[in-house]
């Protein structure tokens, strides 16, 4: 009954935590989450205002497909002020958020059995997308120890004639690894001279956590490199404007001409309302991004005090975004096997949901959000800690 294209994609692993976690909660159960993939805090009042102001002067019809050129503008200023490059707005697609700037971008670069390295643990997304172009995800695991980096020795290794593109996120969703100058340049360094798109996912790029962290995109190595990436961006998770749907690609002319085209022919353009409001967004005061990043490092700062009292238990500390990625692969046991089965044994014994590290691309982990009040994330450790020592 089913097309081929959509048979090729797993349902995903997650899907039985979260339907269950609703479930025991419409139960009247007291289930906290650590699952949340989005910051809590409310949209800003004079971003709200804009897409006030939007609906009421009827601003209503379709606009340009690849979005209204005063936001084209916006985004084009936001990144020369906060990567130091500078673009043309015909190099800019805005798209129904950063998820739809990935799809469009791989469904016009990849033909059938191209190949797109990811990085592992990755962004649940990135397969799914590259299946559904016609790709084939080449995935390539990162250590712990090694802060889940792409290791450019890897990396060569993994290059064939048919690599199309290597997929870079920093910070990363779900380790909060966030790569250094050195280690872009290094990772730059095998890609030179060889015909491969990068593709830098930078979402979180303003969410970093710690002081002596400067966030880089890889674009900024030299003008070779900048030719070759893509970068995606969104109003996500930066604004806190997840529902919003508005993200952007930017890169070679040709290819955003191609995905604008094929835009015109999925979506169109995105939400116009949304699209007043980014702009006011992205022109308007930036202090208050402060306070909400300060906020997260606290959360972060807290979360992992509280990791570190559960023995055998190790955890990176996430540099950007707003997750932890423990590994908890010393409390497997006969019946908890792997990552699924812990997050669903969590969720029935402690009352906490968390993300198995399978979605991710990673078994013996679990991802955990620290997008919730300190009060939860408190409540919620002692939970899993009680937990997790019933296993022993
Ligand atoms: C790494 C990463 N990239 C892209 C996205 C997509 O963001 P958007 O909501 O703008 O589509 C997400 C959302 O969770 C993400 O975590």
């Amino acid at each position: 009954m089913l097309a081929n294209r959509i048979k090729a994609i797993p349902p995903s692993p997650t899907l039985t935590i979260t339907a269950k976690a609703k479930a025991m909660r419409a139960a009247g159960e007291d289930v906290l989450s650590l699952a949340a993939g989005e910051p809590d805090f409310d949209a800003p009042e004079h971003v709200k205002e804009a897409a006030i102001k939007a609906i009421k002067e009827g601003f209503n019809k379709y606009t340009p497909v690849g979005g209204i050129p005063e936001l084209k503008e916006a985004i084009v200023n936001f990144v020369k002020r906060e990567y130091g490059l500078g673009y043309d707005p015909e190099e800019v697609l805005v798209c129904c958020g950063g998820k739809q700037a990935l799809y469009n971008l791989f469904q016009v670069i990849l033909n059938p059995g191209d190949e797109v390295i990811i990085p592992a643990p990755y962004w649940v997304s990135y397969p799914p997308i590259v299946l559904l172009a016609g790709g084939k995800p080449v995935i390539i695991e990162t250590k712990e120890e090694e802060s889940f980096k792409l290791n450019p020795q890897d990396l060569e290794a993994h290059i064939t004639p048919w690599t199309k593109a290597l997929i870079l996120n920093s910070p990363s969703n779900p380790t909060g690894s966030v790569y250094t100058k050195e280690e872009l340049e290094a990772i730059a360094h095998i890609l030179k001279g060889k015909n491969i798109w990068i593709v830098s996912d930078d979402v979180y790029h303003k969410i970093i956590l710690k002081d002596e962290i400067k966030w880089m995109c890889i674009a900024s190595i030299d003008e070779e490199i900048r030719k070759r990436t893509f970068i995606v961006n969104a109003l996500s998770k930066t604004y806190s404007l997840t529902g919003w749907r508005i993200g952007y690609l930017i890169g070679s002319k040709e290819v955003i001409k191609a995905a604008t085209r094929l835009q015109s022919q999925s979506t169109s353009n995105p939400n116009s309302i949304a699209q007043k409001g980014a702009v006011a967004a992205l022109n308007g005061p930036q202090e208050f991004l402060q306070t909400w990043v300060d906020a997260f490092k606290r959360r972060a700062n807290r979360l992992m005090e509280m990791l570190i009292e559960i023995p055998n238990l190790s955890c990176f500390e996430p540099q950007g975004a707003f997750y932890a990625f423990p590994n908890i692969s010393a409390y497997f046991n006969k019946t908890i096997t792997d990552s699924v089965k812990m997050a669903e044994y969590l969720l029935e014994e402690a009352k906490v949901a968390v993300v198995p590290g399978a979605a991710f691309g990673k078994e013996g982990f679990i991802r955990i959000s620290f997008a919730t009040s300190l009060e939860v994330i408190e409540k919620a450790c002692q939970r899993l800690k009680k937990a997790l020592e019933k296993l022993k």
